[in-house]
């Protein structure tokens, strides 16, 4: 430190009390430096000053400076520092007194201390924080703390700088207070987004040699302003959604920056398309972004969607973008079977190709999934084909027969080609209607029935059976009985077959030995339009009953003229008198006949052979045997019961002629009872021969008037009758028919027992009128029906050629 002393003496007044003497010291010298030389400045002697007890009068001050009477000099005593002494004051000077006794004197010495730059500028405080927001002007001003520089003067502070100065510069300007303000000025608007925090270094300097400085650094946050728009990482997002996904499936998420910071980075995402119903389907979450279903989607309704989405920060900046989704189709529907028309009921013999249904079919999915293929469940005689697009026709595919199915329930079945394949059918029944194709047709093809004769007229003989497949009236079997002749005669006067059940009837009593069989054709036809029919033979046979006996051929038996038959007495043991010849109508058992022995003169004498009648000797003829032998030979046959005729044979036991006339004289008593039975016999053929003729007589004369009556009907444009009993109402609906109807047959036959018979028929429906037919001598007992009531059902037919 260069010592500098100012040396001022100021003599203005030397008086003994008053002299002055001023000194300049700089501050901070080192204890023990020289001040100045007073003793010589105030023209004092060393001596006087010890002589007089020099001494310094500070009052309250420090004392800083002491006075050296030896040398006569001021020394410095204790350091000074100018700054703790005066601080900004100046000039800055220590005032005090030299007083001397004996005299007493006093100077006024003044030492001005003077300022050395020792003080650095410094700021209060290590750092300055500043928090401006981004949005702030150029221009915008900010207030530094000033730093302060305890040296005065040109020691004193003297500027400020900035560094950097990219957005910053200083301005200084003059405090009232002699300082300088210090502001900071905004140059460069702030971007937070490129720099969030700043740093400066402020630096004070003083205007000392060397110069000093101060430095504090100033911390700026640029504060955060919504000056920034979200922005989405895409403009257009792509998804796909399966059709029918669940609620909640997320399609994806969309995202969007914001530049800004803290709340104005926070961005919300929301649907802004404004189509409608779209907000029902989906949503995005407002602060993930997620996009997600909410809805039901039909692939079907639509295959696309596009929704805007917004984003939107705090400040009300938005952003949009597009998500475009693509529906994949699902097989979600069924095949739709639209039966368009349909035919309830077809005829069997409906021809091939037949369309009976007409359908449509659709499928609203896509590709495969739409594809549908129809088919028909069962095996049945239709085939489904494909008219135009989508469009079907059932049609018939082969023959229909009603009688083996009549009626199809068809199901439709279609499927599309999905997978899983979706399928619906539709189940469509279908009537077949009859047509006639089915001919009646017999259980069998030919009958055999039986019947034994001398049966009661009216006898039900045999039922035939014919069935007919078709339905209803197409199956409504009747039975006519065709006409033929047995034996010249017309088979309708042997049986009668009742119209509506087969039943064949017995017309007349049979005889077996006149008839033993004979065949009649029934034809059943059925009711349809027009009818079929077909025929069968059935053979009647007859069976034989025993209702004739024997007749004995031989011996003929008269009464007048007796025969007999010679046995020479010489006759061997077995000689062969002679043979009973019998015969009998009937056959079989009936027939077969056997001869015995009944009543014998000498009944050792002779046999009769049981089989063959034969009439032999059994033992040797002896002279003692009568000449006159008469034998009863019973011949009997086989029936059950048995019928039996009784022969006599007269045998003659002699060697010449003569000798049996006069043996057999006696035979002739029997004449007169002969001629009685004779005679009663022709009394009683004539009585019945006169009954038979008049009893003819009666028949054909009626005969004939109804043949008049039958003529007249015929021509008269009513030549068929169908005849119902008065009792036959209105049954037809059940189809059966009341058979009680009585009628009764006169006829004659042509047996031995010619008689007048009255039968009663259990059955009989159809009556058969033909004028041809006289040998058929059927009389009507309600005949007055026929006339009264013309108008008859038609139901059952009456068949006129016979
Ligand atoms: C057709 O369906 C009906 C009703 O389900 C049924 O009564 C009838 O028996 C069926 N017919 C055939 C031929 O299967
Ligand atoms: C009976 O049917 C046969 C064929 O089955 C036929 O040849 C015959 O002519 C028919 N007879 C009558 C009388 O209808």
């Amino acid at each position: 430190m260069r010592r500098q002393v100012l040396l001022f003496v100021s003599v203005l007044s030397l008086s003994s009390v008053a002299g002055q003497v001023s000194y300049s010291v700089p501050e901070e010298m080192a204890k023990g430096s020289l001040v100045g030389n007073i003793a010589q400045d105030l023209g004092l002697d060393l001596k006087r000053l010890k002589s007089g007890n020099a001494r310094l009068h500070v009052g309250n001050s420090a004392e800083y400076i002491e006075l050296d009477k030896d040398r006569g000099v001021l020394l410095v005593r204790e350091r000074v520092d100018r700054e703790a002494l005066c601080r900004q004051t100046t000039p800055c000077a220590l005032h005090f007194q030299l007083i001397l006794d004996k005299p007493i004197e006093f100077y006024r010495i003044t030492v001005e201390i003077t300022d050395i730059n020792d003080n650095a500028p410094a700021f209060k405080t290590k750092s300055m924080i500043f928090e401006i927001s981004e949005s702030a002007v150029k221009g915008a001003k900010f207030s530094l703390e000033r730093a302060f520089d305890s040296d005065v003067g040109l020691n004193g502070l003297k500027s400020y700088t900035l560094n950097p100065t990219d957005n910053f510069h200083l301005k200084l300007y003059d405090h009232a207070d002699g300082g300088k303000e210090v502001e900071m000025i905004l140059e460069k608007p702030l971007d937070r987004e490129k720099q969030e925090q700043i740093s400066l270094l402020l630096t004070a300097v003083d205007g000392g040699e060397p110069q000093l400085s101060g430095t504090v650094q100033i911390h700026v946050t640029v504060l955060d302003v919504n000056d920034n728009a979200p922005v989405f990482t895409q403009s257009v997002y792509k998804a796909t959604l399966v059709e029918n996904s669940p609620k909640g499936t997320l399609l994806t998420t969309v995202s969007a920056t914001d530049l800004d910071h803290g709340s104005n980075a926070l961005v919300t995402y929301s649907i802004a398309s404004i189509i409608d119903g779209i907000t029902d389907l989906f949503e995005v979450d407002g602060t993930s972004g997620d996009v997600r279903l909410i809805g039901n989607i039909d692939y079907e309704t639509s295959k696309h969607y596009q929704l805007d989405i917004k984003a939107k920060d705090h400040g009300g900046h938005t952003d949009s973008c597009k998500i475009v989704i693509d529906i994949i189709d699902v097989n979600d529907n069924s095949p739709v079977i639209d039966l368009m028309s349909t035919t309830q009921t077809i005829r069997e013999d409906s021809a091939a190709q037949t369309v009976v249904a007409i359908m449509s079919v659709h499928d609203p999915d896509s590709d495969n999934n739409g594809v549908v293929n129809c088919f028909l469940r069962d095996n049945v005689p239709f085939i489904i084909k494909p008219t135009s697009d989508m469009f079907y026709s059932l049609v018939t595919d082969s023959d229909l027969d009603r009688e083996r199915a009549s009626e199809y329930n068809i199901s439709i079945t279609c499927c599309d080609e999905g997978v899983p394949s979706l399928s619906s059918s539709v189940t469509l029944t279908l009537h077949i209607s009859d047509v006639n194709d089915n001919a009646p047709v017999f259980e069998r093809s030919s009958y055999e029935a039986y019947i034994v004769e001398n049966n009661t007229p009216g006898l039900s003989i045999f039922t035939v059976k014919a069935t007919d497949a078709d339905w209803n009236q197409n199956a409504r079997v009747s039975y006519i009985l065709e006409d033929s002749s047995v034996n010249g005669v017309p088979v309708s006067s042997y049986v009668s077959v009742s119209a509506d059940s087969g039943v064949i009837h017995a017309v007349r009593s049979f005889d077996y030995e006149h008839i033993k069989d004979f065949h009649l054709c029934v034809k059943a036809q059925d009711g349809g339009s027009p009818p079929l029919s077909s025929n069968v033979t059935v053979n009647i046979m007859i069976q034989d009953q025993n209702d004739n006996a024997p007749q004995v051929l031989y011996p003929v038996q008269t009464s007048s003229s007796v025969v007999a038959e010679m046995v020479p007495r010489s006759a061997d043991v077995g000689y062969l008198v002679t043979k009973v010849v019998a015969v009998d109508v009937d056959s079989g058992q009936n027939a077969w006949l056997s001869y015995k022995l009944q009543k014998a003169t000498d009944r050792a004498l002779f046999e009769v052979g049981l089989q063959n009648g034969e009439i032999r000797t059994i033992r040797q003829v002896t002279d003692k045997d009568a000449v006159k032998q008469r034998l009863t030979v019973v011949v009997e046959d086989n029936g059950q019961p048995s019928r039996s005729a009784t022969v006599n044979v007269n045998v003659a036991v002699a060697d010449s002629f003569p000798e049996v006339l006069s043996e057999f004289t006696d035979f002739t008593h029997d004449k007169e009872y002969n001629d009685n039975l004779t005679f009663y016999l022709v009394l009683a053929l004539a009585v019945v021969s006169f009954l038979f003729i008049t009893c003819l007589v009666v028949i054909i004369s009626v005969k004939i008037y109804r043949w008049r009556q039958s003529r007249i009907l015929y021509h008269s444009s009513l030549p068929v009758i169908p005849y119902y009993p008065p009792r036959y109402s209105d049954t037809l609906g059940t189809g059966t028919l009341q058979h009680v109807y009585n009628y009764e047959v006169c006829r004659t036959t042509d047996s031995r027992k010619s008689d007048c018979k009255f039968g009663r028929a259990g059955s009989q429906n159809v009556l058969i009128m033909e004028p041809s037919c006289t040998g058929t001598m059927q009389r009507i007992q309600n005949e007055k029906n026929i006339l009264d009531e013309p108008d008859f059902d038609s139901e059952v037919s009456v068949y006129k050629n016979c």
